[in-house]
C-alpha cells in the first residue's frame, strides 16, 4: 500500500506568526498519514521539530552564483526532507521546464529530500481532451529515470482547480489517478491538489488511487488542514 500523505504548500505565505499553526498542525496530525507543510524557505528552520517539512523549489546545483536560488542541501540543512518540484505555478512564473523540474527532482533526491513531483493540464488542455496526453509528456520529461515509491510522490494538481475553489469532480480525479497507477505501479503515492478543502477530502480520499492530497488555501490554519488530515487519515 502507498503511504498516505497531507502535505501543504504555504506558497509565499506566511511570517513567523504564523508558526503557531505550525505548532497545532504538529500536536494535531493524526496517526495513519504523513503529515507535513512546505513553508516558505524563511520559516524552515524554525518550523516545529515533530512536524515534517518541504521547500518549494530547489535549485538544481548544490552551491555557486545563483542570487536568490537555494540548493536542495540547504533546503536539508534547515531541516526539509521532501521538496516540492514542478508546481505549475514555478512553471508558469519561472518558466520551469520538464527538463528543468526533472534536474531539481534529481537534486532534491541527491540531498537527501523526498521530492513531490506536480504535474497537471490548464483548462485549454482539459477542454481539448489533451489531459491524458499533457500528463504523459510533463511525465516522460521530468520524472527522471531512478525514481522510487520512497524518494518521489506524484501530485497531480490540474491547473484550473488551483486556488478557483473549482475542485476537480471524483470522475475527473479517478480516471487521471487511475491512469498514473497504471503508468507508475502500485506503490507509487497519487496526491491530488487543487481546492481541496474539508467539506471535499473524504470524496477524494475515498477514490482507489488517490493516497492524499497537496493543499494550498487550506493548510494555512490548522482549524481547516487538521480535518483534511483526519479524513485522509480514516479513509
Ligand atoms: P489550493 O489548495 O489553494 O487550490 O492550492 C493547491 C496547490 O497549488 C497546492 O500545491
Amino acid at each position: 500500500m502507498p503511504t498516505k500523505y497531507a502535505a501543504g504548500n504555504w506558497k509565499m505565505n506566511g511570517t513567523r506568526a504564523a508558526l503557531a499553526e505550525a505548532e497545532a498542525i504538529a500536536k494535531g496530525a493524526p496517526d495513519g498519514a504523513v503529515t507535513l507543510i512546505c513553508p516558505p524557505a524563511t520559516l524552515l528552520a524554525a518550523m516545529p521539530e515533530s512536524l515534517a517539512s518541504g521547500g518549494q523549489y530547489c535549485h538544481p546545483n548544490t552551491s555557486g552564483a545563483h542570487t536568490g536560488d537555494l540548493s536542495p542541501e540547504m533546503l536539508a540543512d534547515a531541516g526539509a526532507t521532501f521538496c516540492i518540484t514542478g508546481h505549475s505555478e514555478r512553471r508558469t512564473d519561472h518558466g520551469e521546464t520538464d527538463a528543468h523540474v526533472r534536474a531539481q527532482t534529481e537534486a532534491a533526491w541527491r540531498a537527501g529530500l523526498t521530492a513531490i513531483l506536480c504535474i497537471g493540464e490548464t483548462l485549454d488542455q482539459r477542454e481539448a481532451e489533451q489531459t491524458i496526453a499533457v500528463l504523459t509528456e510533463q511525465l516522460d520529461g521530468s520524472l527522471p529515470d531512478g525514481a522510487t515509491p520512497e524518494n518521489t510522490v506524484i501530485a497531480y494538481e490540474p491547473v484550473w482547480a488551483i486556488g478557483t475553489g473549482r475542485v476537480a469532480t471524483p470522475d475527473q480525479v479517478a480516471e487521471v489517478h487511475d491512469f498514473l497507477r497504471g503508468k507508475l505501479g502500485a506503490d507509487f503515492a497519487l496526491l491530488y491538489g487543487g481546492s481541496v478543502k474539508a467539506a471535499n477530502a473524504a470524496e477524494l480520499f475515498a477514490l482507489t488511487n488517490v493516497n492524499g492530497a497537496l493543499v494550498g488555501g487550506a493548510s494555512l490554519k490548522a482549524a481547516d488542514f487538521l480535518p483534511i488530515a483526519e479524513a485522509l487519515a480514516a479513509s
